[in-house]
């Protein structure tokens, strides 16, 4: 028996989003309905609706969530009934190159539900990034629903399921900072704001904090940031090779997407220093280096998909971290929202206003 609940799709490209009624089918094998609990706004789900991702809409908008597994279907052992859990967009396959070569936080087949959610009248949703979290419940693949513990509230909960887990991994897991580094990051965004929190747990000795608004510095101080640089009044290249004694940082995490800021993450790092990209640029954006450089300067230059995470081993490692005080993930929640007030949260997140807004189910 299929139920019908409320959700937020985006039906066409730019128009308002529409909260409506949506079927949920009973899972299938491998599968299972999470009742959602919170669900974070993030920068994809707008891009979803703008048509920056792909052209199949009808979207089902959300994935950045935590809730209780209400069912599951055949062969599902991984998780069961009354579970809470993080839902996340790399349920690893175990049968690709990477997972075979024992990478599988870098598995390039994740699984989503085999059986479609659908409007009243039969027309197939696409769930953005297989998830589809903002409706009162949703399908997934099991292998998309991590455990964690369920003492964490699920506004905290649900932001690891992107943009926060995006920004610790860049550092922690990509970045491979460690105690005593010199990190920048460019860009205090939800994103670089968790890059921010991610190197203090790693033990970096100077955090740098990049931005062109003074009140994403702020908070970037809150969350750890050793020194801030405004880079519309200064120039940050310069600045950051002053506050680490000339020399430039071992990791700058570039968190906006932009080819301006990654040259400025380029130029900022140390010799043999590392450059994580984890801004998301447009296809029509180009950058020009020279190759000298790129030779001279050594090191790495990255990009972090997700933060490089493995969900099974991250969240909940970071949850417990959470509880325990050392990861202030709680900051993140600038509001909590209803399920119909998105399109502000949209205009509230493109104004900088918040660095997450939050639906609360
Ligand atoms: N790689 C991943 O897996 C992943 C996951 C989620 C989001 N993202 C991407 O990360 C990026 C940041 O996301 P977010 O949610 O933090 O967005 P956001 O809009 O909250 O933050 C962007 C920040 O960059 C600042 N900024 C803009 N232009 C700047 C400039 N020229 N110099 C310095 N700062 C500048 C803004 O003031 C803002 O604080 C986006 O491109 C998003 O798509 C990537
Ligand atoms: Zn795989
Ligand atoms: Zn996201």
């Amino acid at each position: 028996m299929s139920q019908q609940v409320q959700g937020v799709i985006a039906r066409s490209v730019g128009a308002p989003v529409e909260l409506t009624t949506i079927v949920i089918p009973d899972p299938g094998p491998g599968e299972a309905v999470i009742q959602i609990q919170a669900c974070g706004v993030c920068h994809t789900d707008l891009h979803y609706r703008e048509g920056g991702i792909n052209d199949d809409f009808p979207f089902l908008l959300g994935h950045e969530a935590a809730g209780i597994v209400e069912a599951v279907g055949p062969g599902v052992t991984e998780v069961a009934p009354g579970d809470f859990v993080i839902l996340n967009w790399r349920a690893v396959c175990g049968q690709c190159r990477a997972c075979l070569r024992g990478r599988p936080q870098y598995c390039f087949a994740t699984h989503n539900a085999k059986q479609k959610m659908t409007l009243v009248d039969g027309t197939e949703l696409s769930p953005a990034l297989g998830i589809g979290a903002f409706a009162e419940k949703t399908l997934v693949a099991a292998g998309q629903c991590t455990k964690v513990d369920p003492a964490a509230p699920p506004a905290v909960a649900g932001l690891l399921g992107c943009g926060v887990m995006a920004g610790i991994g860049a550092v922690v897991n990509t970045g491979n900072v460690s105690r005593g580094d010199s990190v920048a990051v460019i860009g205090c965004g939800g994103v670089g704001a968790a890059a921010i929190a991610g190197a203090r747990l790693a033990g970096a000795a100077k955090i740098i904090a990049v931005d062109l608004d003074d009140r994403k510095l702020a908070k970037a101080l809150e969350l750890g940031a050793t020194h801030t640089v405004n880079s519309g009044q200064v120039d940050p290249v310069e600045t950051i090779r002053t506050i680490t004694n000339g020399f430039g940082a071992d990791v700058v995490v570039e968190a906006v997407g932009r080819p301006e800021t990654y040259k400025q993450a380029f130029y900022a790092r140390d010799l043999a220093g590392t450059v994580v990209l984890v801004g998301v640029p447009t296809p029509d954006m180009k950058i020009e280096l020279p190759l000298a450089e790129v030779f001279g300067r050594g090191g790495s230059l990255k990009s972090s998909w997700y933060g490089d995470c493995l969900p099974s081993r991250d969240f909940p490692m970071l949850i417990d971290l959470f509880l325990q005080g050392r990861l202030p993930l709680d900051a993140f929640v600038s509001e909590t929202v209803g399920l119909d007030e998105i399109e502000a949260a949209f205009v509230k997140m493109q104004a900088g206003d918040v660095l997450r807004s939050v639906v609360l189910f």
